[in-house]
């Protein structure tokens, strides 16, 4: 498929998306948004991709938020609107896919963009990169999920100060936060998410699907996370993945999963 706002490179098991608006610090507009969609769901259904990440082009921004520009007129009905249809599209798609998604933030993640890497299975940070919400400083709050995942991830307080401030954290301090996993120079951060990367292609892809599915259960409103894992759990004992890695171990040699 052709993408005029994104660039996918596939290899050794691993799709990585990039963003790629660099004159506009890779701002989500809507067509960004419609293209990432499309290659996470196309990543999401290609059974040799294992792990999915996510980049921005260029030295300075991961998504510096969203594009700022189409929506400065909107009114009540289509702010509202906007934000669900980026939820559904992009954001909750995100979070909810059954390939581990990783986010590698290279600079600014601003906005849409810092929601966009929280939605991601877990995030890794080059030491440059600058994270933060500031909507409030726009008069208007973050839409894309922002309130209810940054508390998630950092804790109630930490994301009332960040989002009240308006303010930027660098990469030391996210990490502090929990709010990303790594903190690497700006080279090694792509070597680091795959090598992250080669070590999750190790295991069984179907058990690990259950898994994410089981972990985002915690934060769903009205499911009982055990009772959901319970039955992810269960799951895994119907698949030849089970079958490959419990008579693996037992075999005492390497497991070699179909991935099924
Ligand atoms: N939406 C639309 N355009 C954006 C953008 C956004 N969120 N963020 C950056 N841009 C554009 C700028 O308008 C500028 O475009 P131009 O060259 O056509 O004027 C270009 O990207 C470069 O940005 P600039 O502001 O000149 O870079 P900077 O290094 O001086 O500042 C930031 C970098 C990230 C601090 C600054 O761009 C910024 O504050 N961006 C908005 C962040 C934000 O509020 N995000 C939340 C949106 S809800």
């Amino acid at each position: 498929m052709n993408y005029e706002n994104i660039l996918l490179n596939t290899s050794n098991g691993i799709a990585t998306i990039i963003i790629n608006r660099p004159s506009k610090l890779n701002a989500l507009n809507r067509a960004t948004i419609q293209e990432l969609h499309n290659a996470f769901k196309d990543a999401d259904s290609d059974r040799d991709i294992k792990v999915i990440i996510l980049t921005g082009s260029g030295e300075k921004a991961f998504v510096a938020g969203a594009d700022i520009s189409e929506f400065a007129d909107f009114n009540v009905k289509e702010g509202g609107k906007l934000a669900a249809k980026g939820q559904e599209l992009l954001f909750n798609f995100v979070e909810n896919l059954s390939t581990p998604v990783i986010a590698a933030i290279n600079g600014f993640a601003l906005g849409g963009g810092l929601e966009l890497a929280m939605s991601c299975h877990f995030r890794l940070a080059s030491a440059n990169s600058k994270m933060g919400l500031p909507e409030v400083s726009l008069g208007v709050i973050p839409g894309y999920g922002g309130t209810q995942r940054l508390p998630q991830l950092v804790g109630k307080g930490r994301a009332m100060e960040m989002i009240m401030t308006a303010g930027m954290i660098d990469a030391t301090q996210a990490y502090n936060y929990g709010l990303v996993n790594h903190v690497t120079e700006q080279d090694e951060l792509l070597p680091m998410a795959e090598k992250i990367a080669s070590k999750i292609m190790r295991n069984s892809s179907v058990a690990i699907t259950q898994a994410i599915n089981a972990i985002n259960a915690n934060f769903k409103e009205g499911v009982d996370g055990f009772k959901a894992e319970i039955e992810a759990f269960g799951n895994c004992f119907g698949t030849a993945d089970f079958k490959e890695g419990t008579s693996a171990f037992l075999e005492k040699r390497k497991a070699d999963f179909p991935g099924e």
